[in-house]
C-alpha cells in the first residue's frame, strides 16, 4: 500500500519537474515592456462583419489616442501580464483540455489565449466580437470547442462554436438564437456541467436556472438566501451550489435518467459551519474539496467527498482568518493544495493544509478583482481586474507538493525509493528556485 502511493507520488513529482522543465526551457532571455501591445489574430464572428470591423477601427484608433495611462505592477511570482483588451476584463475561464484562457471585457470581445505562451515574450489571442452588445462572463465548453457568453445588455446566453478554418486557424460562429430572457435580477455566475448535460445561469436574488444546451429551461432553483452571492457548477458536473445572505453554502444534484433525460433537482447537502454571509467559494478539480469565504473573517475548507445519499455529511477541515470584502473572490488548486484569495485589488494565498498564508501580492489590478483561477495543471494563478490579465506562478503549490514528498520521504522505508525521492525534491527545488529568478513576460 505504502510502495503503491509512494510510486505514484514520485510519479506526480517526476511530472512537476519536467513540467517546470519545459515551462523554463521555452524561456527567452529579453523582458517584455510593460506597455508592449499583444500580438493578435483577428478572427471575426460570421455575423455583421464589414459594419463591425469599422467600428473597431475607429475604436482603435480612439483608445490610441486617448490612452490612459497603465497601473503598474511586478512581483517575483509575476509570470506575465496578458495585454489585448482595451475595457475592463470581467471573467476568466480555462478550457478543459488545457490549451486556451478566456476572457471577456466592456471593449465588445472575448479573446482566447494560448497557455502554451504564459511564459513567451509574445501573447498570441484571437478575438471572437460580441456585436452590438458585450459579454460579462464566458465558459469553455466540455469539449473546448464552444463557449458560452453573458451578454450585458442581451441580458442572456449566446453561444460561440470555434471552428478550424481550412488554413488550421480558428474562427468562431454564432449559435442561430441567444437564451430567452429568464432572469430578473443582475446576473452572478454561468456555466456549463463537464458532463455536457446542462447549463446554469444565476442572478443576485434568490434564482438559478438549469437550462439544456438548447436553452430550454429545464428547472429553476430558489436558493432561499435573500441573495445570491456566487453559485457554480461542480467540477464533476453533478452538483450546482450557491451562496449568499446566510451563513450555509447549499450544494443541490442535477439528476439525468439512464437515457440522458433530465429528471430533477434534489437537495445534496450544506456546508454549516459560517458565522455570517459567504461571498464565494470554489472547488478542487475532483470536487472532493470545497472552500468558502466569508463575511465572519474566515475562509474554510471543507471535504466534501461524501455520499450523501448514506446520510454522510461534508465536513470541516480548516478554518483560517482571512482578510475579504463585498466580492471577494476565491480559488483553489486543482489539486486542493492552495488557497487564493481576493479581496479589492489584494491577493492572498495559503497553503490549504496548514492554512499558512504564504503570499500577500498588493495592487495586483487598478480595480478590483474580478476573477481568480488555477490552469488545469496548478502551474498558473490568473486574475482580472482591468485592462491586464495577471499570470502568477502557483510556487506554493511547488512548495506544498515538495512538502509533501519530504514527508514521504519521512516514512520511507526502503533505501532506493528514499535515494530517488531526495534526488526529486533536489530537482523540484532547483526548477523552483529557478521560476522565482527567471525574469516576466
Ligand atoms: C474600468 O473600470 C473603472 C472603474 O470602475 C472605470 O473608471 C473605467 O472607466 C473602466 N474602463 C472602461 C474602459 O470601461
Ligand atoms: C486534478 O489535478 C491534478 C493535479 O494537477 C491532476 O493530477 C488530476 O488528474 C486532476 N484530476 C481531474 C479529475 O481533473
Amino acid at each position: 500500500m505504502e510502495v503503491a502511493a509512494l510510486g505514484a507520488l514520485t510519479l506526480l513529482l517526476g511530472a512537476l519537474v519536467i513540467l517546470v522543465a519545459l515551462a523554463l526551457g521555452k524561456r527567452k532571455d529579453e523582458i517584455r515592456e510593460e506597455n508592449e501591445p499583444a500580438t493578435e489574430s483577428v478572427a471575426e464572428s460570421s455575423v455583421g462583419k464589414s459594419s463591425a470591423s469599422k467600428k473597431q477601427k475607429q475604436e482603435k484608433q480612439r483608445s490610441r489616442k486617448d490612452k490612459p495611462s497603465q497601473h503598474s505592477f511586478s512581483h517575483p511570482l509575476l509570470a506575465s501580464s496578458l495585454k489585448g483588451h482595451s475595457g475592463n476584463v470581467t471573467c476568466l475561464d480555462f478550457s478543459s483540455n488545457g490549451k486556451y484562457l478566456a476572457s471577456c471585457a466592456d471593449d465588445r470581445t472575448v479573446r482566447i489565449w494560448s497557455t502554451k505562451d504564459f511564459l513567451e515574450r509574445e501573447h498570441k489571442c484571437l478575438r471572437a466580437n460580441v456585436e452590438l452588445d458585450h459579454a460579462l462572463l464566458v465558459r469553455f465548453s466540455p469539449d473546448s470547442r464552444a463557449f458560452i457568453t453573458w451578454l450585458a445588455n442581451g441580458d442572456t446566453i449566446r453561444i460561440f462554436k470555434m471552428f478550424k478554418k481550412d488554413d488550421s486557424t480558428l474562427s468562431f460562429k454564432v449559435a442561430a438564437e441567444d437564451f430567452s430572457q429568464k432572469h430578473k435580477a443582475s446576473i452572478l455566475n454561468i456555466g456549463i456541467a463537464e458532463t455536457g448535460k446542462f447549463i446554469m445561469s444565476a442572478s443576485t436574488d434568490t434564482t438559478i436556472h438549469i437550462w439544456d444546451l438548447k436553452g430550454e429551461l429545464l428547472a429553476t432553483i430558489n436558493t432561499n438566501q435573500m441573495t445570491n452571492s456566487y453559485a457554480m457548477i461542480s467540477p464533476c458536473g453533478r452538483f450546482v451550489a450557491a451562496c449568499g445572505f446566510t451563513p450555509d453554502v447549499k450544494v443541490w444534484e442535477v439528476c439525468f435518467g439512464k437515457a440522458g433525460e433530465f429528471k430533477e433537482v434534489t437537495r445534496a447537502f450544506d456546508l454549516k459551519g459560517h458565522s455570517a454571509g459567504v461571498h464565494a467559494f470554489a472547488f478542487s478539480n475532483n470536487s472532493h474539496r470545497m472552500v468558502t469565504v466569508s463575511k465572519d473573517g474566515t475562509w474554510k475548507l471543507w471535504n466534501t467527498d461524501v455520499e450523501y445519499k448514506k446520510q454522510q455529511d461534508p465536513y470541516l477541515l480548516k478554518t483560517v482568518p482571512c482578510a475579504s470584502s463585498e466580492g471577494s473572490r476565491v480559488a483553489l488548486s486543482p489539486d486542493g493544495r492552495v488557497v487564493a484569495i481576493s479581496d479589492g485589488s489584494n491577493l492572498a494565498l495559503y497553503n490549504a493544509a496548514s492554512g499558512e498564508l504564504e503570499e500577500e501580492l498588493r495592487s495586483v489590478h487598478s480595480e478590483d478583482i474580478t476573477d481568480l483561477r488555477f490552469d488545469i495543471n496548478g502551474r498558473f494563478l490568473v486574475s482580472s481586474g482591468d485592462k491586464a490579465i495577471r499570470v502568477f506562478h502557483n510556487t506554493p503549490g511547488y512548495r506544498a507538493a515538495i512538502r509533501d514528498m519530504q514527508d514521504m520521504l519521512k516514512k520511507a522505508q526502503n533505501e532506493a525509493m528514499k535515494q530517488r525521492l531526495q534526488q526529486q525534491i533536489t530537482e523540484a527545488q532547483s526548477a523552483l528556485d529557478t521560476v522565482l529568478s527567471a525574469p516576466i513576460h
